[in-house]
C-alpha cells in the first residue's frame, strides 16, 4: 500500500527575529526524514496564502546552511491582521480556504508571535489544520516560558549595554540604553542583570523619577561617577503613558522613553547624559545557541504533531519541557513579568534601581 503524501504549508509571520530559519530547517529536515511529507513554503506570512502562486517547495538542500542565518528565507510581514475588519475578515477567510484547497494542503505550521498566532487561531477555528511555533524577541506569548528570538536579543542588548558602560565610565557619564519588548520588560530586565546595569525601567513597574534621581545621586556620593540605565521601550512613569516615536500604518511604534529618562536625569543632576536606542539590531543577524536549540526542539515537535494529525495548538516550553497551547485558549493577554519573578528579586537585592 502506498503511504499517503502529507502536504504541509510553512510560513513565518510578524516581525522577524533570530532563529526563524533554524525553525524552518528543523521542520523541513524532520519532514524529509519521515518520508511521504512534502513541505511548501508560503511567502510573507499567513497572508501569503492569498497569493498561492508564490508558494515554494522546500527540500533539504533548500535549508542547507540556513541554520545560522538571520531573517527568514520565507519572508514575513507585520502589517496587521486582515481579520480586524469584520467585512474584510469574511472575504479573506473565504479566499484563504479556497487557496488552501487549491494547494491541497493537509496542514500548516505557522511560525509567529501573538499577532500571527491570532490569525492562525482564526484559521484553526474555521476548521483548517494549523500548528503554531512561537517566536518573538519580546518573549510575551502566554503559555510558553520562552519564544524563539528572545535569547539572542538579550545577548545583543547585553553586549551593547556592556560597551556603553565602559564608555560611560571613561567619561563619567550617565548612559541610557533603550531596548525593545513592547508591553513587557523581559529583554530589559534580563539585559540589566546580565550587564550589571545600575537601573532598569520596565512596563510592569511604572517608575517614579525622584526614586531614580535619588539612586543616581547616592551612587555618585559613594564615588561611582558613571551610571547605566536600561529602559524598556514600553515603560511608563507612575500614572504616565507610553511614548510613541512614529506611526506605522495601523500599528503604533513605541519609542522615546530613553530620551525622556535622559531629560529627567540631566535636569535633576546637571550631568552629561547620552542615549542609545538599540532598535532592530536586536532582531537581525544570527541566532545564538539557545535559540537554535529551541527552534530545533519546537520545529521537530510541530512536525511530529502534524504527522500524528494533532492540530490546533501552538508548541510551547514550560519548566524545560515541551508542551502545547491550544489555539482556543489563546487570548489577547500578553505575558508580563510577575512581580515575584526571581529576576526582579535578584535585581533589587543587588541594588539595581527599578524606580520604585
Ligand atoms: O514585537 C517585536 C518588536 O520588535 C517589538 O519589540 C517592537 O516594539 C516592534 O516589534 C517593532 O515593530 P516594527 O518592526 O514594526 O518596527
Amino acid at each position: 500500500m502506498t503511504k499517503k503524501l502529507l502536504k504541509l504549508g510553512l510560513c513565518t509571520g510578524g516581525g522577524d527575529c533570530p532563529g526563524l530559519n533554524a525553525a524552518i530547517r528543523a521542520v523541513v529536515t524532520t519532514a524529509a526524514k519521515s518520508h511521504g511529507i512534502q513541505v511548501v513554503g508560503i511567502k510573507s506570512g499567513l497572508t501569503g496564502l492569498l497569493h498561492p502562486e508564490s508558494v515554494k517547495n522546500l527540500t533539504v538542500p533548500d535549508v542547507d546552511g540556513i541554520l545560522e542565518l538571520g531573517g527568514t528565507i520565507l519572508g514575513t510581514n507585520n502589517q496587521g491582521s486582515p481579520f480586524r475588519d469584520p467585512i474584510q475578515a469574511a472575504t479573506t477567510l473565504a479566499a484563504i480556504q479556497k487557496n488552501w484547497r487549491r494547494l491541497k494542503l493537509d496542514g500548516m505550521i505557522v511560525i509567529g508571535g501573538d499577532g500571527t498566532q491570532f490569525m492562525a487561531k482564526r484559521l484553526s477555528a474555521s476548521g483548517l489544520n494549523i500548528i503554531g511555533i512561537p517566536k518573538t524577541i519580546d518573549n510575551d506569548l502566554m503559555g510558553t516560558d520562552q519564544t524563539i528570538g528572545f535569547a539572542t536579543a538579550v545577548d545583543i542588548a547585553t553586549e551593547a549595554a556592556c560597551r556603553l558602560r565602559t564608555s560611560a565610565a571613561a567619561h563619567d557619564r550617565i548612559m541610557i540604553l533603550e531596548v525593545m519588548g513592547r508591553d513587557g520588560g523581559h529583554i530589559a530586565l534580563a539585559t540589566a542583570l546580565a550587564s550589571g546595569a545600575d537601573a532598569v525601567l520596565i512596563p510592569e513597574i511604572p517608575f517614579a523619577s525622584d526614586v531614580l534621581l535619588t539612586h543616581v545621586k547616592q551612587r555618585q556620593k559613594k564615588g561611582r561617577n558613571h551610571y547605566l540605565v536600561v529602559v524598556a521601550e514600553g515603560c511608563t512613569t507612575v500614572g504616565g503613558e507610553q511614548l510613541y516615536s512614529a506611526a506605522n500604518g495601523n500599528a503604533k511604534v513605541l519609542g522615546g522613553m530613553g530620551q525622556y529618562v535622559a531629560s529627567v536625569l540631566h535636569a535633576g543632576t546637571g550631568r552629561d547624559v547620552r542615549v542609545a536606542v538599540l532598535g532592530h539590531i536586536q532582531r537581525g543577524g544570527s541566532p545564538n545557541a539557545d535559540d537554535r536549540i529551541l527552534a530545533a526542539m519546537m520545529g521537530v515537535r510541530a512536525t511530529q504533531m502534524a504527522i500524528d494529525g494533532d492540530y490546533g495548538s501552538i508548541v510551547g516550553v514550560r519548566g524545560g519541557k515541551l508542551t502545547t497551547i491550544p489555539y482556543k485558549t489563546l487570548t489577547h493577554k500578553r505575558r508580563a513579568i510577575r512581580l515575584d519573578d526571581p529576576r526582579i528579586v535578584a535585581a533589587e537585592a543587588m541594588n539595581i534601581c527599578l524606580g520604585r
